[in-house]
């Protein structure tokens, strides 16, 4: 398959009526699969009602059909289509922060969405992207978009069309280039079908700003206790893991650094994920920083890519340093965990 790539400035007016978004737009009513730019990651987007279009994006990403997808929507009142139950507590989290980077879980309808879109559970997973082409697309095509992350399933999220096409070229129909995400790791997952809402997954929205808007907020307890199941299916498989072994380090920069030479007197090439404030201390074969230690929110929006370029300078192992887990932290030092395959070395 040949797989277009429209590029769209997303600073221009009347994006609804720009001929590359009415072009993908057409792509997604025909129930072919398109990537498109959100304000965290890329998305593989399909028509969400439609098994067909379903079924080509679990194929496209080699994804597990027990993994239900998230639906996007541009307008609420698309909602009353697929949802049966709205409680108050989620209408309060809609109107503090949608559109954003917000995955709030519902009881389903049943019988609108694809099955295999919610791998057939009772729910169903919603957000509304705050992204000006994203919006534009949803509105265009008038439809419920499925989309996950648009990735190889395991690899790093995509922060860039060119991340897309890494993983996907030839597999999909096209890709709407809008430049780089901003958030940089996906969206908080909250499940609202419980009277206390559940976060199930940590994301662009920390626990602190849903407390703010809803009160007492619940972490699945999957997250901080390795033996306990999931309640995001998706949360149980790895993820991000770049090619070379990777390990967290707790511990100095000295400490690190010794790390680092022991690796490579036995001939290793090694690299070290690090921050802007360290980077001039290390002395390894690739130091990459992804953001500034100062600014947690610059550290999740560069991690993915710095994940990705350690696969192409073929390290053969990496070595990483930790971050705080409070506010985006929380999600930054799942996704490391994650990578890292729970690796951690401690001084
Ligand atoms: O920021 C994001 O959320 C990105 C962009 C593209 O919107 N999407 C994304 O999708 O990260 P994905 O498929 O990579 O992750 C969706 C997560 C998975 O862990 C999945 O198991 C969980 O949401 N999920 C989806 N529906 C669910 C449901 N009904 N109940 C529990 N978890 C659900
Ligand atoms: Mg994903």
């Amino acid at each position: 398959m040949n797989t277009r790539i429209w590029i769209v400035d997303k600073y221009v007016d009347n994006l609804e009526n720009n001929p590359q978004v009415v072009d993908a737009a057409q792509f997604l009513q025909n129930n072919e699969v398109v990537a498109l730019p959100t304000e965290t990651v890329y998305g593989l987007g399909g028509n969400a009602e439609s098994d067909e279009a379903v079924a080509k994006i679990y194929a496209a990403k080699g994804r597990p059909g027990d993994n239900p997808l998230i639906i996007h929507i541009a307008e609420r009142e698309q909602l009353t289509r697929f949802v049966a139950e709205v409680p108050e507590r989620a209408k309060r989290l809609m109107d503090a922060f949608w559109p954003g980077p917000l995955t709030i879980i519902f009881k389903k309808k049943e019988g609108v969405l694809s099955e295999t879109a919610t791998a057939g559970l009772e729910t169903v997973a919603v957000r509304m992207p705050d992204h000006p082409v994203a919006l534009a697309l949803l509105k265009t095509c008038g439809l419920p978009i499925a989309a996950p992350s648009a990735n190889s399933s395991g690899k790093p999220s995509p922060t860039k069309a060119d991340h897309v096409l890494d993983d996907l070229n030839g597999k999909i129909a096209g890709v709407l280039d809008g430049g780089p995400t901003g958030v940089g790791v996906e969206s908080t997952v909250v499940d609202c079908t419980e009277a206390v809402p559940v976060i199930l997954r940590p994301g662009g929205v920390t626990k602190e700003q849903l407390e703010a808007i809803v009160g007492e907020v619940h972490i699945d307890a999957a997250l901080t206790n390795e033996a306990a199941r999931p309640k995001a299916p998706g949360m149980k498989y790895k993820h991000y893991a770049p090619n070379a072994p990777l390990y967290m380090v707790s511990g100095t920069k000295e400490f690190l650094q010794h790390l680092v030479e022991k690796k490579q007197q036995e001939g290793l090439r090694v690299g070290v994920l690090t921050t802007v404030e360290n980077m001039e201390w290390y002395q390894a074969d690739l130091v990459l920083a992804c953001g500034k230690r100062s600014a947690l929110e610059t550290v999740a929006a560069g991690l993915y890519d710095c994940l990705r370029k350690f696969n192409q300078e073929n390290v053969d192992v990496i070595f990483s340093e930790m971050f705080p887990s409070t506010g985006v932290g929380h999600a930054i030092m799942n996704r490391l965990q994650k990578a890292a395959g729970n690796k951690l070395i401690r001084e």
